[in-house]
């Protein structure tokens, strides 16, 4: 994960917000989960870009697909008024209060080095989780005794089949038992998907589920839950850190062994749309994703991380405020990671919670 590289590698795509007349724009589009440029550039005539109704606007037909709008009809050759998704589809749901569990929160070990992408150190954060879903990894967060909260789209294709899932907790140099605590491996009971999850061509929309482990973690000093912030609780400026294993630099095959990580600031929605947009990258950060990271880039999630957790330290307490979702290459200028903000859904995740609790 984190880095400071001026490469790419990211995941999903994006689209050019192709009503600019004769403006270039750059297709990103996913593959394997990461976002990678296509073709750059589109020029779009303005003469075609009449006649379209009911907030359609006419895109090349490409760029309509790929930003997750729909074909309307035509407003010239290969070009369509584009139907883009809007939010009515997705239900508003109450799940009730956020309970989290009595232990939740607590690390023993205190950061020592915050500055780029840095080894962790062992027990410092107890919730992280590794999961492996066939071939691929992913990170998630321990919530509860058998909860483990990791993003949706890692999950997505094997929540009817969630044995082919693996998760390892209270690691820290993988593959190896040279910690002075064991880790502890689990298979899947089930898979919970936030029911408004869908892939879309850019940034996943509700990208969290909630992995039911076969049995309860022991909680130890590298095993312990991490707290769900309450229901739209904003963290707007403040410095959090991502953990995970994931690539270095973008684009690279090479995982860590160590555990890594580095503190980024949330940023606004409106800021994060800005930033991409001076990069030829329309996207949308839907009020149910945030991003963080810095303007000049240096320091961000990558390949490998998505489902970690996004945590902040309040007062000595760490709260999981968001999800390893996606990210546009990596540690790049102007394009900082996205994140699912878990504050949209720590009511979900807690009735998921609750509802599975097993008498210890
Ligand atoms: N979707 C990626 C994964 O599957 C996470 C990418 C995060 N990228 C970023 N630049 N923050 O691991």
């Amino acid at each position: 994960m984190i880095v400071s590289l001026m490469l790419t590698g990211v995941l999903c795509c994006a689209l050019a917000e192709t009503t600019l007349p004769d403006t270039s724009a750059t297709v990103w589009t996913k593959v394997k989960g990461n976002v990678v440029r296509v073709f750059s550039p589109v020029r779009i005539s303005s003469r075609y870009n009449q006649g379209c109704v009911g907030g359609t606007k006419c895109q090349f037909f490409l760029v309509c697909w790929m930003s997750g709008g729909s074909l309307g009809s035509s407003c010239g050759p290969l070009y369509t008024c584009c139907v883009t998704p809007s939010s009515q589809d997705i239900q508003p749901a109450f799940y009730g209060p956020v309970v989290n569990d009595p232990y939740c929160g607590r690390s023993s070990t205190r950061i020592s080095r915050i500055v780029g992408g840095s080894d962790a150190s062992f027990g410092q954060f107890p919730w992280q989780a590794f999961v492996q879903v066939g071939g691929s990894r992913c990170g998630g967060a321990l919530v509860g005794p058998r909860h483990v909260v990791t993003a949706g789209h890692c999950v997505a294709r094997s929540q009817h089949n969630p044995t082919s899932i693996r998760v390892t907790l209270g690691d820290y140099i993988l593959h190896s038992d040279i910690e002075s605590l064991p880790h502890e491996d689990f298979k899947v009971a089930e898979v919970r998907l936030h029911p408004n999850f869908r892939f879309t061509p850019q940034a996943d929309r509700f990208d969290v589920a909630v992995l039911i482990l076969d049995r309860n973690a022991h909680y130890q000093d590298n095993i312990k839950p991490i707290c769900l912030p309450q229901k739209d609780a904003s963290f707007l400026g403040r410095t959090s850190h991502v953990a995970g294993w994931g690539a270095l630099q973008a684009g690279s095959k090479l995982r860590p062994k160590v555990l890594q990580h580095a503190a980024v600031p949330v940023i606004e929605n409106a800021v994060c749309e800005t930033w991409h947009r001076k990069r030829g990258i329309n996207i949308r950060i839907h009020e149910e994703m945030m991003c963080a990271g810095y303007e000049f880039g240096g320091r961000d999630a990558c390949q490998g991380d998505s489902g970690g957790p996004l945590m902040l330290n309040d007062y000595g307490v760490w709260y999981l405020i968001g999800i390893v979702s996606a990210g546009y290459s990596c540690a790049k200028q102007y394009q900082p990671g996205i994140y699912h903000r878990v504050s949209s859904s720590s009511d979900w995740i807690s009735a998921n919670v609750q509802s599975s609790l097993t008498k210890r």
